[in-house]
């Protein structure tokens, strides 16, 4: 079946899903966004990433014509549009871009002078990038590009201008070609990698950056609740690299993986430099609250050979 995207108002085939050269999400990048994923085909927690797209929207002023509530409706309509084309154990991604809507060049690129371009579709969610980073680790490095100063840019806007992650992440490949970024501000404080928020664990406490210069992740939120109801104490605060160099584990959270352990971080071993007993904790902590084994899930995409 052809996918069906909902595009401003309306759920069409994805062949007739056209959006303007002129819309200010082309020329000017200026598009705020969420990315959800299902787990068994069921959204998990839509309406929180939702409540967080109408913050993005409403600090970068950009008006969606519609309230939350409608725009949780018109998503899962367009989920159950395109669940049959799911198998089961396979699931997806639920990605919201919000633009400004038609661009007009002159002396005034705040106005909104159309109604937004609404854009909703789902992915598959392919986990094959990411599936042996649950058991081997990755290797995390610090790219030479700082994030973009909160001053500036607020990192909590989730937002489509993607160009100094993706340049980041490039840098930090340059050192590995399997690495993970994390990206320092420019304090040198660790804020976050190209599409994810950073942990450690330190004597048993787990640590994460506070929002001052990341986004606020929706799977940072998961990890810290699901710390916080097995007693493990967790702090946000600053971290430098030495802190990733002394930590007994390192590692990523982000929607499509949840969980990636890092056992290595600009070349050296993370604690013992092996996926670590908190972070495979929390890891079988989530798979139970989702009622998926997340890990078995993203290794079965594996060739077999590869599986394990
Ligand atoms: C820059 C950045 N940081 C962190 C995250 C993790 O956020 P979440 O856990 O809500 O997916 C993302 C997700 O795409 C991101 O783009």
């Amino acid at each position: 079946m052809t996918r069906q995207v909902y595009l401003s108002g309306q759920l069409v085939a994805e062949e007739d899903a056209k959006i303007s050269i002129f819309d200010s999400a082309v020329l000017l990048g200026d598009t705020v966004t969420e990315s959800t994923r299902t787990f068994g085909h069921c959204p998990f927690k839509l309406s929180e990433h939702i409540h967080r797209l109408y913050k993005s929207l409403k600090v970068a002023r950009i008006d969606p014509g519609m309230n939350a509530d409608e725009m949780l409706n018109v998503t899962l309509r367009m989920l159950e549009a395109n669940l049959p084309d799911y198998r089961e154990g396979d699931d997806c991604w639920i990605v919201h871009n919000i633009s400004r809507g038609a661009f007009i060049p002159g002396p005034d690129p705040t106005v909104q002078r159309s109604v937004a371009t609404v854009m909703i579709y789902t992915q598959p969610l392919d986990l094959r990038g990411w599936a042996k980073f649950y058991t081997d680790g990755c290797h995390a490095v610090t790219p030479m590009s700082r994030i973009i100063p909160s001053q500036s840019l607020d990192a909590r806007i989730k937002n489509r201008s993607r160009m100094a992650y993706t340049l980041a992440e490039m840098e930090a490949k340059l050192v590995d070609p399997e690495a993970q970024s994390v990206i320092l501000d420019i304090h040198g404080n660790v804020a976050e990698n190209k599409g994810g928020n950073v942990f450690i664990v330190s004597d048993g406490v787990l640590k994460t950056p506070r929002t001052t210069n990341c986004l606020a992740g929706i799977s940072r939120a998961t990890v810290m609740q699901l710390a916080r109801l097995r007693n493990i104490c967790v702090e946000e605060t600053e971290l430098q690299p030495y802190d990733l160099y002394t930590a007994d584990e390192v590692f990523f959270t982000s929607t499509p993986y949840c969980i990636m352990p890092a056992t290595k971080f600009n070349g050296l071993p993370v604690g013992d430099g092996q996926v670590g007993p908190m972070t495979q904790r929390l890891l079988r902590a989530w798979s139970e609250f989702v009622g998926l084994d997340i890990v078995r899930q993203a290794r079965k995409q594996l060739p077999a050979s590869e599986a394990g």
